[in-house]
């Protein structure tokens, strides 16, 4: 059997290292866990999924990104709050020419979030996706904890979100999910790089998968990057072909 290096036993940031982002530039990276025949989630979360070894992965990739994109749904489900950035990387981030620590990005056109979520009293003010659409009173309550910023009309152009987030110096841009932004985020071929925790278990039928919603008219190819493996979790990371 051919053994695949343990995330503990390499230099993980060579592995996950992201590309240099020109000026204005944009590369997205989506990071997502599932079982072997494709569950997202069991009961509601993708927790149970993951081990201690995904969760290092987790925050290396959150501690190299600019900014965390995240779809409402699991914002909500998920009860996000800010990234935690230890001092060491904070230094390493200002070297390399970041923000101490990335803000939040979520995508929402119908604004059902809850401006007193632990998310929106983070030091780092996060960002709000949304649309034209949104409606005006929740548009208010959430402009006092977030920068709100309008991206389309009757949904978030996801193209469009992109730009503005890489005008605002935030190029790198790890989404954390879920299914339906994932989906259309690759679906627009907007997805440069997939990072999979491969679990060991199989969660059984009717689960969400990491995309979700629509057909897309041809599938996406990609090419693997690397395998590492721990516990029987594989680590895959997918660059687009
Ligand atoms: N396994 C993993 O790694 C992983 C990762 C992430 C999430 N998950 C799981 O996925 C589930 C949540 O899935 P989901 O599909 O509901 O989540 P989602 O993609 O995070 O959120 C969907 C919501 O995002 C907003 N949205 C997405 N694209 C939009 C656009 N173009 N314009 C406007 N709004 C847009 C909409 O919010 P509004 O309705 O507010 O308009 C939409 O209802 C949870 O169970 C979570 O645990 C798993």
């Amino acid at each position: 059997m051919r053994h695949f290096p343990s995330p503990d036993d390499v230099d993980l940031d060579a592995f996950y290292g992201l590309p240099p982002v020109a000026v204005g530039g944009v590369h997205v990276r989506s990071n997502f866990v599932s079982s072997l025949d494709g569950a997202a989630e069991v009961d509601g979360r993708s927790g149970g999924l993951g081990g201690s070894a995904d969760r290092r992965v987790f925050r290396l990739l959150r501690w190299l990104a600019d900014v965390v994109l995240v779809g409402a749904g699991t914002a909500v489900a998920e009860d996000y709050g800010p990234v935690v950035v230890p001092p060491e990387r904070r230094d390493r981030r200002l070297a390399a020419g970041q923000a101490p620590i990335p803000p939040v990005a979520v995508v929402s056109g119908s604004l059902r979030l809850d401006p007193s979520a632990r998310l929106f009293s983070a030091d780092v003010r996060p960002l709000v996706l949304t649309a034209r659409a949104a409606p005006a009173d929740r548009y208010r309550d959430l402009a006092a904890v977030a920068d709100m910023v309008v991206c389309g009309d009757e949904t978030v152009d996801l193209a469009t979100a992109l730009h503005v987030l890489a005008g605002r110096g935030l190029g790198r841009v790890l989404c954390e999910g879920g299914p339906s932004l994932h989906a259309s985020l690759a679906g627009a071929d907007l997805l440069d790089e997939l990072c999979l925790t491969l679990a060991p278990l199989l969660a059984g039928p009717d689960h969400a998968r990491i995309v979700g919603g629509h057909r897309w008219p041809k599938p996406v190819t990609m090419t693997l990057g690397h395998v590492l493996e721990d516990g029987g979790s594989l680590f895959l990371r997918y660059l687009r072909r």
